[in-house]
């Protein structure tokens, strides 16, 4: 993949200014990135604090011709190759909270937002939008025990270019395998070792449904395998689980 990458000092969100070139035509590998976003998006509606001069934020404009139902793994490869990313560097026990959060210490140092769009059933584009919290030195109050920076464990400030650099390297490689097989058997194990809900309870989140677990680690599709309180096996796809003794859940 060819890597075209376009900076700003400000925009409203790179994944917005991402899909806007999509639409203009784009090509896989256009990366926009940005010094401060003014209407970062988190997943869930949510808002992503996005201050100048400390973070990277990046969206990632792919167009893999795969059935639109594989797109989510995409996320995960994301989330693998940050975290394989942040090991190598830094040295730091990067780890990740299923689907596609990265903790460090139990906090979140890294969100990603994966938004698809279809065409006549097709995938269009898919823009993985990436959050790394790198040289942020404080959190407001109310984020203080859930959020973290990279930083913070270096006691440096890290260069922003050599770390996304890194990942883009390292997202490439595993998403060349990726579209060849379609699926995440060759990183499922690796992805499972740094699994921070791995043989956790869990709390699982579906509409309409809400159940403790403990998770076993993910499939090959990239689902979280969980076993309930009768012992049933379960994949879970949609929704969201939580995880003892983090954000909160006791
Ligand atoms: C989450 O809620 O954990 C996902 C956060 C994703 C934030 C990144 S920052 C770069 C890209 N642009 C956005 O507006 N959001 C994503």
């Amino acid at each position: 993949m060819k890597f075209d990458v376009v900076y700003y000092e400000e925009i409203d969100s790179t994944n917005t200014e991402a899909r806007r070139k999509s639409v203009s035509g784009a090509k896989e590998g256009f990366v926009v990135i940005a010094d401060k976003q003014n209407a970062g998006k988190g997943r869930r509606g949510r808002t992503w604090e996005s201050p100048a001069g400390e973070n990277l934020y990046f969206s990632l404009l792919l167009r893999p011709e795969i059935p639109p139902e594989k797109a989510p793994m995409l996320t995960l490869v994301m989330a693998y190759s940050v975290a394989r990313v942040i090991r190598s560097l830094y040295g730091m026990q990067a780890q990740i909270k299923w689907p596609n959060d990265l903790l460090l210490d139990g906090k979140k140092v890294c969100g990603i937002l994966t938004e698809m769009h279809l065409q006549h059933g097709r995938i269009e584009d898919v823009i993985v939008g990436t959050g790394i919290n790198v040289n942020g030195e404080q959190f407001p109050q109310e984020l203080l025990d859930k959020a973290a920076s990279l930083y913070q464990q270096a006691k440096k400030k890290l260069d922003r270019k050599e770390l996304l650099e890194a990942v883009l390297q390292e997202f490439e490689k595993k998403y060349e395998i990726f579209l060849e097989c379609q699926d995440l058997s060759y990183l499922q194990d690796a992805y499972n070792q740094m699994l921070i809900n791995k043989d956790r309870e869990v709390l699982v989140l579906e509409p309409g449904n809400e159940y403790k677990a403990i998770a076993l680690g993910i499939n090959q599709e990239g689902e979280l395998l969980v076993k309930k309180e009768d012992g049933e096996i379960e994949a879970v796809f949609a929704g969201e689980v939580s995880v003892r003794g983090i954000y909160g859940y006791v």
